[in-house]
């Protein structure tokens, strides 16, 4: 068998850096090695995304950047995985670029029996049979950062009608409970102490009686893990039960990702969102009283098709309202096959970049304001390593997930201090001052 020094690129969100590591461990499984860059590699798989047109055509100029360098390296093998492989399976094949394999996100395991086979004589191998029962579990030997993620679910069954994960993702499927619990043992024991679960739509997650609540205690039970985080909560489906379990377990953090979209209720209903902004406002009031000073993060879309500046001047009222404490903003773009991409995309290009304007000037200035606050006041912060930027420092997240950075005397990466803030810019928050062991 060939043993081969694989390299993997990975775009898109944090379900497709789970899998990545996922599709590491099965390699080296095989027996293949990993290289520490793509120059070194014989094998290089790009993990890709489909969400936007843009993220689509980053990876399709890597791609001909790297069948390029074949004509240099004739050994060199180029596969492609994730979203992407899935939505153009063959059809990534059929072009100038010399790809040798596609492989779509419910069929990784059958990667090391491709990649042992697969010589640059041989036709491309495309494999996107989707199985709405795939599932896979990370179970690294070493594990690097102090922060892992863990996919609880993967799918959506959601079809909001400018989205195309549904597709490339299939059927929304929870992992079992005690899979996930094992999982998040095993990574306390290399070292994690920070756990964000991942799914689609936490809220949604079933294990037989279980819902997202209970699986909340159960990791919260782990020894050792310091803190929970989740990504995404669906505002439809956010139970009163999980903001209790956020108020009341110490280690899930009081922080939401609550992805509002739109603040008009018209475009709301054409993305089939299947809630208001009444409704999203109600679930925002009753985190908030629950959790005082919860952070609020969320997603933002503008120029759906038919939103009029009314519709736009709504997104603005809500963000101005909440006053979220980040937000990814987004202009709309159409995906083949869903249902707004049956739709006039009737907002001009110029109008588009002009309100994805508008949405991040606001928004800037609304964490400038929360950042500013924070001046003097206490943040727990979990140190997660060596400022890359800046040495003699580190750097961590708060509870809220702010972005800290304190210098290094007397304080290590994993460790959870309690420091005062000195200083603030829009990205980072400074600790130059008081710095104490969490819990001393
Ligand atoms: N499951 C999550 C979001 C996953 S996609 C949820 O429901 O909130 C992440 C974000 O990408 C979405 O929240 C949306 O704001 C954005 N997005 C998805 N499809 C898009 C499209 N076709 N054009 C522009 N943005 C899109
Ligand atoms: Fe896409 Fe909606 Fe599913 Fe999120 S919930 S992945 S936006 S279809
Ligand atoms: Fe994620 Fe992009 Fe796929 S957002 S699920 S990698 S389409």
């Amino acid at each position: 068998m060939i043993k081969r020094r694989f390299y993997i690129e990975t775009y898109g969100c944090q379900m497709n850096i789970y899998d990545s590591g996922v599709i590491s461990e099965i390699l080296t499984g095989q027996g293949h090695e990993p290289a520490d860059c793509a120059a070194e590699a014989d094998l290089i798989l790009i993990n890709t995304c489909s969400v936007r047109d843009r993220a689509e055509r980053k990876v399709l100029t890597r791609l001909s950047e790297i069948s390029a360098t074949k004509k240099g390296r004739p050994d060199l093998l180029l596969g492609v995985v994730g979203c992407m492989a899935q939505r153009l399976g063959k059809k990534l094949t059929e072009t100038w670029m010399k790809i040798d394999l596609v492989v779509g996100p419910d069929s990784y395991d059958t990667l090391g029996g491709i990649i042992t086979g697969l010589t640059v004589e041989r036709d491309p191998v495309v494999e996107t049979t989707q199985d709405s029962e795939c599932m896979y579990a990370h179970r690294p030997k070493t594990f690097d950062s102090v922060s892992a993620f863990v996919t609880i679910m993967r799918g959506c069954d959601n079809f909001c009608s400018y989205c195309i994960v549904p597709y490339v993702r299939g059927r929304e499927r929870s992992r079992p409970l005690g899979d996930i619990i094992k999982e998040i043992k095993h990574l306390v024991e290399l070292g994690v102490k920070e756990a964000t679960l991942l799914g689609q739509n936490v809220n949604s997650y079933r294990d037989g009686k279980t819902g997202f609540a209970g699986l909340l205690e159960a990791v919260d039970a782990v020894e050792g893990l310091e803190r929970i985080r989740f990504t995404t909560s669906h505002p439809k489906d956010l139970a009163p039960g999980v903001i209790e379990r956020i108020r009341d377990l110490p280690g899930v953090c009081e922080h939401l990702h609550l992805p509002l979209q739109s603040g008009s209720d018209r475009i709301l209903a054409s993305m089939n969102r299947g809630y208001s902004y009444g409704d999203y406002r109600r679930i925002v009031n009753l985190a908030r009283s629950a959790i005082p000073g919860i952070a609020i993060t969320t997603d933002i879309m503008v120029g759906f098709p038919g939103e009029t500046r009314s519709d736009h001047e709504a997104t603005l009222r809500a963000m101005e309202e909440i006053a979220f404490e980040s937000a990814f903003m987004f202009k709309y773009s159409a995906r083949e096959g869903t249902h707004a991409a049956g739709l006039t995309d009737d907002v001009e290009e110029a109008e588009k970049v002009a309100r994805l304007g508008q949405v991040i000037e606001l928004e800037n200035s609304i964490i400038d304001t929360k950042k500013q606050a924070l001046l003097g006041k206490e943040v727990e912060i979990l140190v997660e390593g060596e400022s890359r930027r800046e040495s003699g420092f580190l750097i961590g997240r708060t509870r809220k997930n702010w972005l800290a950075k304190l210098p290094q005397k007397g304080v290590s990466k994993g460790e959870v201090v309690v420091a005062e803030v000195t200083g603030v810019t829009r990205w980072m928050i400074s600790c130059d001052g008081s710095v104490r062991k969490a819990g001393a």
